[in-house]
């Protein structure tokens, strides 16, 4: 979801726009364009078909006026095909995330270039993400047992925050000011913390206050990262050993675990995000709970363009392990904790499919994602009580700007936030 498009500020008007704009679609990542294969693998566990198998669940009406509103932020997934061009072109417009020339006007262009090959691969894994059904339903796990862990800040209410797509992050906080809420919690859903996901999700927070001028009624607190949670970590473990079990048990002992999560371009992370070590650090930590039971790496997928990226990339690393005669795999995804189309399109389809099925692999999987596991909701519950006892704004680490950062929005949140008092 990260692009980098420096050198291109020249190239605004009439066949130097359009060849500017052909390039970008060339060359970000923002919904991957290269593959177009017929669906012949499946994961037993996950079929692609069940990304929109149930609506979203609808939050209970709660007869007292919530007192505790916890935002749950994320990037959010376009939950129809119609939906993709708008999420695109939000994605497209984030300063947060990426910097383009004339972004306002080339961000309208690439968006409504790029949709209908995105709408395709949506229409592949079901017609839709389904982050926001999973989303909902760890929100109503997560509120009701935090009325039982802490009934002095009760009733809580869950809101989503989704930063390209409805219910958006402006539109919860409204909600959530209306509402009246005392105590709201911005609590991010990426355990790692990147200035490209969370820092944008917090970014935005403070635009909308410092848009309208007017400062909160509400005291907030952030929950800005949480890799190494041991229920977090616990869930990812469980995950991992169930999909193992589904292995020939004479291959079990050699499947190579390959933890997946995003890439970034090595400019941002070169400017000093955290992202890359806190992955490790998760990756780390479900390893010593599985007793080292396997070889494993640590690789990162959707990388699209020349310019270089964090690796090694997922589909080289298979295509390579495969040619070294490790052909049983393990795909984890690690720095997600719902189905997005990074695990039902791009692990699930391009790679434990097709490009599984050009290397001659003899077994790959993917571990399902946390989705509705109710430790995840307890998990989600846990960290909300113990940053409620804990009556600390933020991490430390929230506190530190990136130290080659340019972006002044990032300074100006951080003092924002750790400005509140609880
Ligand atoms: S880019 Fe990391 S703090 Fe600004």
């Amino acid at each position: 979801m990260y692009s980098h498009c420096t050198n291109m500020a020249a190239a605004l008007r009439s066949v130097a726009f359009r060849r500017l704009g052909e390039q970008l679609l060339k060359t970000s990542n923002c919904g991957r364009i290269r593959v177009n294969h017929q669906l012949r693998w499946q994961s037993s566990a996950f079929p692609a078909t069940q990304a929109k198998e149930s609506e979203p669940r609808i939050q209970p009406h709660k007869s007292r006026k919530p007192k505790t509103g916890i935002l749950m932020l994320n990037m959010g997934g376009p939950e129809t095909l119609d939906d993709v061009h708008g999420f695109l072109l939000r994605l497209f417009l984030d300063k947060d995330l990426m910097t383009l020339p004339a972004q306002s006007k080339l961000a309208p262009f690439i968006a409504k270039r790029r949709t209908p090959k995105i709408q395709e691969q949506y229409s592949k894994i079901g017609g839709g993400s389904p982050i926001k059904k999973w989303t909902a339903t760890q929100g109503e796990g997560m509120v009701k047992l935090l009325d039982e862990l802490s009934p002095t800040t009760a009733p809580h209410k869950y809101y989503i925050g989704f930063r390209y797509v409805n219910p958006l992050t402006e539109d919860a906080i409204e909600e959530m000011e209306e509402d009246g809420i005392e105590r709201a919690i911005a609590f991010t859903q990426y355990p790692q913390y990147s200035c490209s996901t969370t820092g944008s999700s917090l970014n935005a927070i403070y635009r909308y206050y410092s848009k309208k001028g007017e400062k909160p009624k509400m005291k907030w607190s952030i929950i800005d990262r949480w890799p190494t949670h041991p229920l977090l970590i616990q869930c990812f473990a469980d995950h991992i050993q169930k999909e193992l079990l589904m292995f020939p048990a004479e291959k079990r002992g050699d499947v190579v675990i390959l933890f997946s999560a995003h890439s970034l371009p090595m400019s941002v992370v070169n400017r000093g995000d955290p992202y890359p070590q806190e992955v490790g650090a998760t990756v780390q930590r479900v390893m010593e709970k599985l007793g080292n039971s396997n070889p494993y790496r640590l690789v990162w997928q959707s990388k699209v363009g020349p310019m270089a990226w964090l690796g090694p990339q997922t589909d080289e690393t298979i295509k390579g392990l495969c040619e070294r005669g490790k052909k049983n795999i393990l795909l984890v995804p690690i720095a997600f904790t719902s189905d997005h189309i990074e695990t039902l399109y791009e692990l699930d389809i391009e790679y434990a499919q097709v490009l599984a099925h050009e290397c001659g692999v003899e077994n790959i999987r993917r571990a399902e994602s946390l989705n509705g596991n109710p430790l995840f909701s307890k998990a989600l519950a846990d960290l909300v009580n113990s940053h409620i006892k804990s009556n600390q704004v933020c991490s430390k680490q929230l506190t530190l700007r990136c130290p080659l950062c340019v972006n002044p929005v990032c300074g100006e949140a951080k003092s924002f936030f750790s400005s509140q008092e609880l």
